[in-house]
């Protein structure tokens, strides 16, 4: 069992282990609590020692070639079924490709995985995809069963079933396997595979599996895994390293495995992770360089919107953003959530203006809300929820200076409703009008929106594809446009708004 599974991961002899300061990188043979380089305490953490075995051998170097000589080569990329997730991802999941789902605990994405799975095993139930926008599938050799593989480290298959008749997921493709230690998924996997191999050649299956007893076995069909899904990667665990579970060298010595499969067979990865409230996410962050493709799945628990954002993308950009709803049957895909946001304009209340903001190929209707209150104490508080804080101070120091409106003496909140997030600098006008209208208790007319940058001057600048925003305000029935082309000074647009 060693040999193949050191096989499996380019490995050929034992793996020996080294503690490395993570201040100044000097490495011991043995845990000690000071590091004898640079004195800190508490910082020395287990490593894999990169023996030459590890490290890539000489002659396999690509290269160089001349970069107009090289080939263009078209990715080929295979659609979930889920556009939104498709659309994050830049049009479908590329053979080979590795992603990383964050997100904190209970925000859905083992919802997610489950109905990724459950919609690319429907398009394989009814034979493929005849939808024009789906890109197809990697072809499946004669004899071989194409199949969707869950891991969960976290929880049974039977808990598994449960959510999956909650979705009503009932889907021939999909394997659960409840499982932690990644040698032994390792080694099924690549047993599975080459009994695949063997049956599609013809030949007797050679190798007998092997797994940990402790662990739930594949039954497995000769198969081709068209998608491989770790659920949490934290929970991985090689008996190579002795540091518990979730450490920072499990982790990312789990992940580098994982990932050296799916690029050897060319199998799609998603791998998840957990990202605590406060952004202490060591986990995942430590990851980001090895995987192709970051994502992070966040929401507003209240409202129960799901967003889903890249911050790294190997094979797309990272604008795009994928909006969900949490609902009693899973996730629902969003693709107008605009109007969604319109539909919940209330008529005469001062502080809200609505705006519109650009994520990717879509336009948004957002409402920022602004709540100003005499403060009780000698300081005022400022607190914001989806815009950035520093930019807020900004902004006050600009309307007090330029539009004559001070709340120094005033606690002031701005949050942009859904928990959508609103960091461009079109939503600085929109901002300074929430904040104006609510101290001066003058509500903005309903039918108003409000796209600008804020200078120091208090000009009103232009903003990118104001255009695309405009066409979007009217088509969902907004009659006044506020922007740099109808007033060129804040103080114009404050007197405007709230005449
Ligand atoms: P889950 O996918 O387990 O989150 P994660 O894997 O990110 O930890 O989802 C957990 C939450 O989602 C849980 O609080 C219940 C809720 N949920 C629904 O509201 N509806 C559903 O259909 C499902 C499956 C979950
Ligand atoms: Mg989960």
């Amino acid at each position: 069992m060693t040999q193949l599974r050191l096989t499996l991961v380019g490995m050929t002899r034992s793996l020996s282990t080294i503690f490395v300061c993570q201040n100044c990188g000097a490495s011991f043979p043995k845990w000690q609590g000071k590091c004898f380089s640079c004195g800190e305490f508490g910082g020395l953490v287990e490593s894999v020692l990169e023996t030459a075995a590890r490290k890539p051998s000489k002659g396999q170097e690509r290269g160089p070639f001349r970069l107009s000589e090289l080939a263009s080569t078209q990715l080929s990329r295979f659609g979930t079924g889920i556009s939104e997730f498709d659309r994050v991802l830049g049009g479908g999941l590329v053979p080979g490709s590795v992603v990383l789902l964050g997100g904190e605990p209970g925000v859905g994405k083992s919802t997610l995985l489950l109905q990724i799975a459950a919609a690319i095993g429907s398009r394989e139930q009814t034979g493929g995809s005849s939808e024009k926008n789906l890109p197809q599938k990697p072809k499946v050799g004669p004899g071989q069963k194409t199949t969707l593989l869950y891991i969960s480290g976290e929880e049974s298959p039977e808990q598994i079933k449960l959510r999956a008749d909650r979705l009503s997921i009932r889907s021939d493709y999909i394997q659960v396997l409840a499982a932690i230690d990644v040698d032994s998924v390792l080694s099924q996997l690549g047993t599975a595979r080459t009994e695949a191999l063997n049956k599609r050649g013809g030949s007797k299956i050679q190798k007998k599996s092997q797994s940990s007893s402790r662990e739930s076995r594949l039954d497995f069909v000769p198969s081709f895994v068209q998608l491989l899904m770790i659920d949490s990667v934290q929970t991985m665990v090689t008996s190579d390293l002795t540091s518990p579970a979730g450490s920072i060298s499990q982790v990312q010595e789990c992940a580098r495995r994982l990932i050296a499969f799916a690029k050897k067979n060319q199998t799609p990865l998603i791998l998840t992770s957990h990202v605590t409230k406060a952004g202490a996410i060591a986990g995942p962050k430590t990851l980001e360089h090895l995987v192709d493709t970051v994502l992070y799945f966040e929401g507003d628990q209240r409202s129960n919107y799901r967003f889903l954002r890249g911050t790294k993308n190997r094979f797309g950009d990272t604008h795009e953003l994928g909006i969900f709803r949490m609902s009693g049957r899973g996730l629902e895909q969003i693709d107008n959530l605009s109007h969604e946001v319109f539909e919940q304009r209330r008529e005469g209340v001062a502080g809200s203006v609505f705006t519109i903001t650009l994520e990717g190929t879509r336009s948004l209707l957002l409402e920022v809300q602004a709540l100003v209150s005499r403060t009780p104490f000698g300081l005022p508080r400022r607190t914001v929820n989806g815009i950035d804080y520093n930019r807020l101070l900004m902004l006050l120091a600009v309307l007090q200076k330029r539009g004559g409106f001070s709340f120094a003496q005033h606690d002031v909140f701005v949050n942009i409703t859904g928990g959508l997030k609103a960091f461009e600098p079109a939503v600085d006008l929109p901002i300074c009008l929430a904040l104006a209208s609510c101290l001066k208790d003058k509500p903005v007319a309903k039918e108003l929106v409000a796209i600008g940058e804020v200078g120091l001057l208090g000009e009103i600048k232009r903003v990118p594809q104001l255009e695309r925003r405009i066409k979007e305000a009217k088509r969902l029935g907004f009659k006044e446009i506020l922007s740099f082309q109808e007033v060129g000074l804040l103080k114009d647009a404050l007197s405007r708004a709230l005449r």
